[in-house]
């Protein structure tokens, strides 16, 4: 079937070594990112998801914080094939974006609406997973690769303290992005039987 929001679903893939080769300069990208966060719905309109746009040096410390962050969890062993990893697929990208959840947006609401109180924190969850989708997707069709990382909580002093965030600001996931070094692998599906149920 052609539908052209398909055809960048099926684009979209985790992309693990990214490179810098990318014409679109940092300003349209972060054009594009920040309307689609605002684009993306979320429970009653709170707009609960917070980004943060990291390029060029500010990625680059980004990335190297994880790893000061690994380095004192991870064995010693083990620790450079974990290095590798981080320089090779994402701190050689172009940029990450850090998807936040604002904590005290949850908070009132739940204090707004005490009907709905014990949901907020799900849907602010639900919220910020749609915004990364949406930005994953946006990011494919500008051709660029991605991938969806989660060192949180491990780094979430840092990254807050290094860049000011406000204290009711959550890291949820992080994504590096940039220019495509790789065919991803053939993504297998399981039977629709299994998840659809549809009546006609
Ligand atoms: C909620 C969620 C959490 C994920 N967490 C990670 C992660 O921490 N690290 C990672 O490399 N990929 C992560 N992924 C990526 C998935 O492994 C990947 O999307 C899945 O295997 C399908 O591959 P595709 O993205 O190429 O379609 C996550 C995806 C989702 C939806």
């Amino acid at each position: 079937m052609k539908n052209r929001f398909l055809d960048m679903m099926e684009q979209r893939r985790s992309i693990y070594r990214l490179n810098r080769n990318v014409t679109t300069p940092p300003e349209t990208l972060t054009r594009l990112i920040k309307a689609v966060v605002k684009q993306t719905p979320s429970a009653f309109n709170s707009q609960s998801t917070r980004v943060v746009v990291l390029f060029g040096e500010h990625h680059q410390t980004f990335w190297e914080l994880v790893k000061s962050a690994l380095a004192q969890r991870v064995p010693e062993k083990d620790y450079p094939k974990t290095e590798a990893k981080i320089d090779d697929s994402f701190a050689s990208g172009m940029g990450t974006v850090l998807f936040y959840e604002d904590r005290q947006v949850v908070d009132e609401l739940q204090k707004a609406l005490p009907l709905y109180a014990e949901h907020f924190p799900f849907w602010s969850e639900q919220a910020s997973a749609m915004a990364q989708f949406a930005v994953w997707v946006a990011l494919t069709e500008e051709g660029l690769g991605a991938s969806l990382q989660h060192y949180n909580p491990l780094i979430d002093n840092a990254i807050a303290q290094r860049w000011k965030l406000p204290d009711q600001w959550v890291l949820r996931a992080q994504m590096p992005f940039g220019g495509i070094d790789h065919t991803p692998h053939e993504k297998t599906f399981i039977d629709d039987a299994q998840r659809f149920k549809v009546f006609l």
